[in-house]
């Protein structure tokens, strides 16, 4: 067994949103792929304040941030691998998901991302390669593989649970393996103690 850590990122924090529904069922299969130990982050849960430090974090690695930021940071530098759970907001991603990467730089860098849409006729896809051009400043590499829910109110029923589970299923499945595949081989590049 891996000692990979996976941050399944959940990047909607408005009142009444969807993610959490979309996040439980990407944890689930990240568990079961078993390459991983699986973090959920709620950015929900941080202080997330637009005002950024007066030096950037890609200068200061270890700015003074708010004690409500402490837990959230603690859990990116932690983890070896990210997955972003992030739903299109005007053909991009939300604005906490913005300030969550701004206020960090060496948490990201040198780690492999992915990600899991969803939206209305876009799925998710516009969000995503918005973040492609930005992980690419945080020196991180996004994996070409991602899950996307078009219209995912049509997907998921009343309980969260999905209609027809099989395509999105096999979709987690081989970005998962990507994901080790990569995470893996940046660990081992960035020096970082895993495995067992
Ligand atoms: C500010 C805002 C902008 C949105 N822009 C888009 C959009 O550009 N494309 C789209 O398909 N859906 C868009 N939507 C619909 C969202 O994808 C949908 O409300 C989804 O549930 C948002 O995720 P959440 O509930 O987890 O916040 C937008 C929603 C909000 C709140």
């Amino acid at each position: 067994m891996s000692s990979l850590k996976l941050a399944v990122i959940i990047g909607s924090v408005r009142e009444g949103r969807f993610a959490p529904t979309v996040a439980a069922w990407f944890a689930d299969q990240a568990a079961a792929h078993g390459g991983f130990e699986v973090d959920v982050i709620d950015l929900a849960e941080a202080d997330l304040p637009l005002a950024l430090p007066a030096v950037p974090p890609a200068l200061e690695p270890d700015p003074p941030r708010p004690a409500g930021m402490l837990d959230l940071t603690a859990r990116l530098a932690a983890a070896d691998a990210f997955v972003v759970v992030t739903p299109d907001y005007n053909r991009s991603y939300p604005a906490a998901l913005k300030s969550a990467i701004d206020w960090h730089f060496t948490q990201w860098q040198g780690k492999a991302i992915g990600f899991v849409g969803y939206s209305g006729a876009s799925g998710g896809l516009l969000a995503i390669e918005h973040l492609r051009q930005v992980f690419g400043e945080l020196d991180a590499h996004t994996v070409r593989e991602y899950v996307a829910f078009p219209r995912y109110y049509l997907l998921f029923d009343d309980e969260g649970k999905l209609r027809e589970p099989d395509e999105p299923v096999a979709a987690a499945a081989v970005m998962l393996d990507r994901l080790h595949w990569w995470s893996t081989a940046l660990a081992a590049a960035r020096g970082a103690r895993v495995g067992v």
